[in-house]
């Protein structure tokens, strides 16, 4: 068990707004962080209702909070109780980050920086100028989407199993983001002439999650040896997807770093320190 600074006057707070948040694993690797530069922080699970959203965050913002985080169900519905959001996050339409400065609140997304960081820095790659292709659509997609076309990827292929919200995503990106975005079916044939000039693929779909294991979202003879491929599922860490693709002798990267690093990026924002990341992937990784 870690010794926690004393919590005393000084003591900045910070934490996670949702609900449920029962698997949370912020405020372990958070308070972890925190802990080790020694800083006199505290991050704590607040679950809020819907109904309270409003109400819980103006409190928030008079009292001794650098900021919290946001997750399911509010990410969407916090904008409307902040007073200012930074430009990525409003693209987005989601926020899972708040800093308040003299009562003032600023939401901000992390999630696709998060995504971001954890490639570069697991494969030694930058996303601009590359080809990425994205499966899936759902909240991470789009923060992952509009955050490579922000960081000048030269081209997002989005495909989905309902070919229609990939579409919709996909104007979303060229409108709001950079006109670098297309759709694609989810079919073996459109797939595969895609992957053939892609550098980077991402599966943000739940194939693959426990207890769904022995699934992948592609089959394996689609995947070639000069690809990157990126999974961000990380329960489990390892997933079918991720061994199929070492098996071609790709270069893999696992889902709990765009954890870490989404969190380390919130970390800054609330403490402006640079987050110890290999003391955060110590509180959440499985024994
Ligand atoms: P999140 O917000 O975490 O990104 P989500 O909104 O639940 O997650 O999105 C899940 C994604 O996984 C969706 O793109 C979903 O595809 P649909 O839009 O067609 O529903 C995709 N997904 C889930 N199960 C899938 C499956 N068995 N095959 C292919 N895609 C699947």
């Amino acid at each position: 068990m870690d010794q926690h600074t004393p919590i005393d006057t000084q003591t900045k707070l910070v934490g996670l707004l949702g609900r449920p948040l029962g698997h949370s694993f912020s405020p372990a690797m958070h308070n972890r962080a925190f802990n080790a530069l020694g800083l006199n922080y505290c991050y704590l699970p607040i679950e809020v209702a819907d109904q309270d959203l409003e109400t819980v965050t103006a409190c928030l913002a008079k009292m001794n909070f650098a900021g919290y985080n946001v997750t399911i169900p509010h990410k969407i519905r916090i904008m409307d109780c902040l007073d200012t959001i930074d430009p990525l996050a409003k693209a987005i339409g989601a926020v899972n980050t708040v800093t308040i400065v003299n009562g003032h609140t600023t939401g901000f997304n992390t999630d696709g920086l998060g995504f971001v960081q954890s490639l570069e820095v697991a494969s030694g790659l930058t996303v601009k100028d590359k080809d990425i292709l994205l499966l899936g659509c759902g909240g991470a997609a789009r923060a992952i989407a509009m955050t490579l076309a922000q960081q000048g990827a030269s081209r997002i292929t989005i495909c989905n199993r309902t070919e229609q919200k990939a579409h919709t995503l996909s104007l979303d990106v060229n409108r709001q983001g950079r006109d670098c975005c297309k759709a694609i079916p989810m079919m073996a044939g459109p797939m595969e002439t895609v992957l053939g000039d892609t550098d980077i693929l991402v599966n943000t779909t739940s194939v693959g999650m426990h207890p769904q294991e022995e699934q992948s979202p592609i089959e394996a003879h689609l995947l070639h040896g000069n690809l990157v491929v990126c999974d961000i599922v990380y329960n489990p860490p390892r997933t079918q997807l991720l061994k199929i693709a070492q098996q071609k002798e790709c270069r893999i990267v696992e889902g709990l770093g765009m954890l870490v690093y989404q969190g380390a990026a919130a970390f800054k924002l609330w403490t402006e320190r640079e987050a110890p990341v290999e003391i955060m992937f110590g509180a959440i990784r499985p024994e």
